[in-house]
């Protein structure tokens, strides 16, 4: 089966629903609100001047408000829907960027070693099939010096959905629709991938990227299971388990190595 095709034509479909749903909340970014959440903001820290690349960047909204705190900002993604979106929002918010449609692997041929800082961020690994191959493009982006900054839904959830935690070579084929409060209950066929934390950090440490930080939080910024509450503003936690159930990790890396590849 053609898994990118299959979760290419997901994402098309999704687009249009999540950039005028309230959760991704367009016209608030619009009006000036951020939709970079306090853990990437804390850890990124201060992009003014620096070459930010988006891997999976969907609509852009993130990798736009990254362009809006200084960065010059590439967004990559494989659904021409959401970066026809992103080009839209681009226009319509007045800032600079570039958006490439193409899936992670294919940008591997079109990546320079010139950004400072790649960012991927939540519900994007579980696309990928091939996280070995994910980090050596990572790496390839990487200058010398370059940090990635990768914040994302915690494996460990997996296993409290009785989902598998560890890796499978083929995927699971879920049938689901868009995951925002205005989603009409259309579901789409998608192929996704669990990735353990190991596989995570190993695929990193074997593509030359030494790990900085590895970060494991008890709470989701968005309110995107089952059986959440939000306890603190933006917090929002398992309810009724006995003991916290980390649903976030986040990961600082550094390139400090040219690969001779590169
Ligand atoms: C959950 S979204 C990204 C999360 C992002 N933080 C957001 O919500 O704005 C996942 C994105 O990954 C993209 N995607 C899935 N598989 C991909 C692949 N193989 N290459 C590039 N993009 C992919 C989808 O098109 C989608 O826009």
């Amino acid at each position: 089966m053609d898994y990118i095709n299959l979760n290419k034509s997901a994402w098309d479909k999704r687009t249009g629903i999540h950039f005028v749903s309230e959760m991704y909340d367009v016209d608030g970014f619009l009006n000036g609100n951020t939709s970079l959440k306090e853990i990437e903001l804390s850890e990124v820290g201060d992009v003014s001047g620096k070459t930010l690349l988006h891997l999976q960047c969907h609509f852009g909204l993130d990798t736009l408000s990254w362009a809006r705190k200084g960065a010059e900002v590439t967004g990559v993604d494989l659904s021409p829907e959401s970066i026809r979106k992103a080009n839209e929002l681009k226009e319509r918010a007045s800032l600079e960027g570039e958006f490439i449609c193409s899936d992670v692997y294919g940008f591997e041929k079109l990546t320079t070693p010139k950004y400072d800082i790649v960012f991927v961020s939540y519900g994007a690994l579980n696309w990928l099939s091939d996280l070995d191959h994910w980090a050596r493009i990572v790496a390839k982006s990487l200058k010398v010096g370059g940090h990635l900054h990768l914040i994302e839904f915690h494996p460990a959830h997996n296993l409290y959905c009785g989902d598998s935690y560890f890796s499978h070579k083929e995927p699971d084929i879920n049938e689901g629709g868009a995951y925002t409060e205005n989603c009409s209950g259309e579901t789409v066929k998608m192929a996704t991938w669990s990735h353990p934390l190991s596989e995570v950090i190993n695929a990193l440490i074997n593509n030359g990227i030494a790990i900085d930080h590895l970060n494991e939080f008890p709470f989701t910024p968005f309110n995107n299971f089952e059986n959440l509450e939000e306890k603190e503003k933006g917090r929002f936690y398992l309810q009724n388990t006995k003991h916290s159930i980390p649903l976030i990790f986040s990961i600082k890396g550094t390139k400090h190595f040219a690969d001779s590849s590169t």
